[in-house]
């Protein structure tokens, strides 16, 4: 959940890290801190807030600025209020270990109560404040190098972690490790310089090489030597495996646009496109995904598919539902993870789970897959993420190809999670000839004109800021939806409430009148999709119900529609498509809405309060 970053070499390290920590800020930004070290001296700054508020300390004072080796961190709080004292990095007893964190210490407790006893005393309430202090006690202990003491301590550690640790008494290296939360470590030219980083973002202008940690490896870098990585089990030396980045400079910048977020859902034809080029080929009727073909007999003699996530990707994951129930008639289960992973499930090694996670790191997908795996069943990953924790444990998978997702708010994750889903479940019509051949041609004809289409309803944009003023100040709003869109309505209150903290509800369009009608009145807006296909009638009949009670209407409709029209409030237009994708269409509207009533309430879209990206704690 937070971001680190760290640097050793000959250039200046703290510019290199606070850039890195701004690129990092989408993992959590309640506050920030760096420590670097100038031959004598630990300078250390952090502060509840910003980079930028970190920022604004260090410029008062020049000499905090000052070294070749330093680390840094922004927090997404977990043990502690963010506060000064809480923020990172954290100091040992003796001044002389430093380091910065990312994960929880589950035992930390106990840790610090024999800690305690053995004289130490904490300035803060978090457990990454004991993880340095116990790696103090046992490098004294022991009497060994940082590197052993860190492999040691992290023995006696039970929870998740992505560490780098400084000692002031050997200022030429850093000692980093992971076990739950990723870590990166670029390589620079010859060896002369090492970037460490919870992802490569913070140091692709410098270097195209990085060694991605495995879970349970440890890393010792030193300036002008080779990088050592070593198991924590057992201290024994394994090779340091050296990938080539793909990333580039301009995916990770906002290219013109205000934010991440609308440059985001702008960029939703192209990561359309670039999720299914390569895979389909609509004329002639193929599809190919190596993760499906490969394990294709898994798929086809399933019982059921169980698909898990978190979030958006849930509400992905329950177009999923529809997709393939309906193209392959394999019946489909969707579950949150966090609840998966904890009601002791029925599964069986005749079940296919397909595990979706943007950022293949969310820690209760994670532990979902593994426990899907524990009881032998098959699990697919639909990740974005390249190389991720989740694309690794799973046993095969479809990367979404999306690009860099910044922006807090997932978008451009939920179109071609839907995207990779479509695939999936045509393939599979496809070989259990569940789908006619002229069916399956048409759909795939279909999907291929979705991403011009989406670029068309983009153009709304000034009638979705008319509506987005109008409703600016709701307190509450209800997002309704059937069938396909159902998950749709789901996905627009949690994009409405997570960047405009406006409370919005998602409902099966019918259920309303169980219950949610009584909340209608003439403050209430209605967010209600009513697409020509799937039920139009009902939907139709609960517009009426709501404008019955003098709720307001803003009504998602396919072009050319009559009936809705005279009813609302308010109409937007999406282009005409097969049912089974509206929700690719239909769910641009709602992004787009969310992103402007958040923009007129003067909130932080990219950052809002309380969130980070990925969610790699309980
Ligand atoms: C909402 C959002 C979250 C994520 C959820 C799962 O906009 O971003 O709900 O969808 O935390 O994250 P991933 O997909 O990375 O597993």
């Amino acid at each position: 959940m937070c971001g680190i970053t760290g640097y050793i070499g000959s250039r200046n390290a703290y510019p290199i890290i606070i850039n890195g920590l701004k690129r990092l800020e989408y993992r959590g930004y309640d506050s920030a801190g760096v420590m670097v070290f100038d031959g004598e001296q630990i300078q250390l700054s952090k502060t509840k807030g910003k980079v930028s508020d970190l920022e604004a300390i260090t410029n008062i004072d020049e000499s905090r600025k000052k070294g070749s080796i330093g680390i840094g961190h922004t927090r997404w709080a977990t043990h502690g209020v963010p506060n000064d004292v809480n923020s990172h990095p954290h100091v040992s007893q003796s001044g002389e270990l430093v380091i910065v964190h990312n994960g929880i210490i589950e035992n930390y407790d106990t840790i610090r109560k024999e800690l305690i006893s053995r004289g130490y005393t904490f300035q803060s309430d978090t457990d990454t404040e004991v993880l340095v202090n116990l790696i103090e006690e046992v490098k004294k202990n022991e009497n060994c190098k940082l590197g052993k003491a860190v492999q040691l301590a992290l023995t006696n550690v039970i929870g998740a972690y992505a560490i780098a640790v400084f000692d002031k008494t050997r200022p030429n290296e850093l000692v980093v490790a992971r076990l739950g939360s990723p870590i990166a470590i670029g390589i620079g030219k010859d060896n002369e310089e090492f970037f460490v980083a919870s992802d490569a973002s913070p140091f692709i202008e410098f270097t195209r090489d990085a060694v991605y940690l495995e879970d349970g490896e440890l890393a010792i870098v030193k300036r002008n030597k080779e990088i050592k990585v070593r198991k924590i089990s057992n201290d024994k030396e394994v090779d340091a495996v050296i990938q080539e980045l793909q990333l580039n400079l301009e995916q990770i910048e906002k290219g013109g646009y205000d934010h991440f977020m609308l440059k985001e859902i702008h960029e939703q034809p192209k990561a359309i496109i670039d999720t299914y080029r390569g895979r389909m080929l609509p004329n002639e009727g193929i599809i190919r995904m190596a993760g499906v073909d490969d394990h294709m007999s898994k798929f086809l003699h399933a019982d059921r598919i169980i698909i898990v996530a978190c979030g958006t990707s849930w509400h992905a994951g329950l177009v999923g539902e529809y997709l393939l129930e309906e193209m392959t008639r394999v019946p489909v289960e969707v579950e949150y993870a966090s609840e998966f992973r904890y009601r002791n499930p029925i599964i069986t090694p005749k079940d296919v789970v397909i595990a979706i996670s943007q950022s293949g790191e969310t820690a209760d997908t994670l532990a979902a897959i593994k426990l899907a795996k524990s009881k032998g069943a098959f699990v697919f990953g639909i990740c974005n993420v390249v190389g991720s924790s989740i694309a690794r444990e799973t046993h095969a998978g479809a990367y979404t190809h999306a690009g860099p997702e910044i922006g807090v708010a997932s978008t451009k994750a939920f179109t071609t999670q839907i995207t990779v889903l479509s695939l999936i479940s045509l393939k599979l019509a496809q070989a259990k000839g569940t789908l006619a051949k002229s069916a399956v041609n048409n759909y795939l004809q279909t999907l291929q004109l979705i991403p011009s289409q989406i670029e068309k309803l983009l153009e709304i944009d000034d009638l979705v800021k008319e509506i987005s003023y109008v409703y600016k100040d709701a307190t509450n709003c209800l997002y309704l939806g059937r069938g396909f869109n159902f998950p749709v309505a789901l996905e627009g209150a949690l994009k409405l409430k997570e960047i405009s903290y406006i409370h919005a509800e998602g409902y099966p369009a019918a259920e309303m009148k169980h219950g949610p009608i009584a909340l209608i009145d003439e403050n209430m807006p209605v967010f209600v999709i009513a697409t020509n296909k799937g039920h139009y009638e009902k939907v139709v009949s609960n517009i009426q119900e709501i404008k019955s009670r003098s709720g307001k209407i803003i009504a998602i409709v396919t072009e050319g529609d009559v009936t809705v029209k005279e009813i609302a409030d308010h109409v937007i237009e999406i282009p005409e498509t097969e049912e089974a994708f509206t929700p690719l269409l239909t769910t641009i509207p709602l992004q787009l809405l969310s992103y402007h009533i958040a923009i007129m309430l003067g909130k932080n879209v990219d950052q809002p309060r309380n969130l980070a990206k990925s969610v790699t704690v309980e």
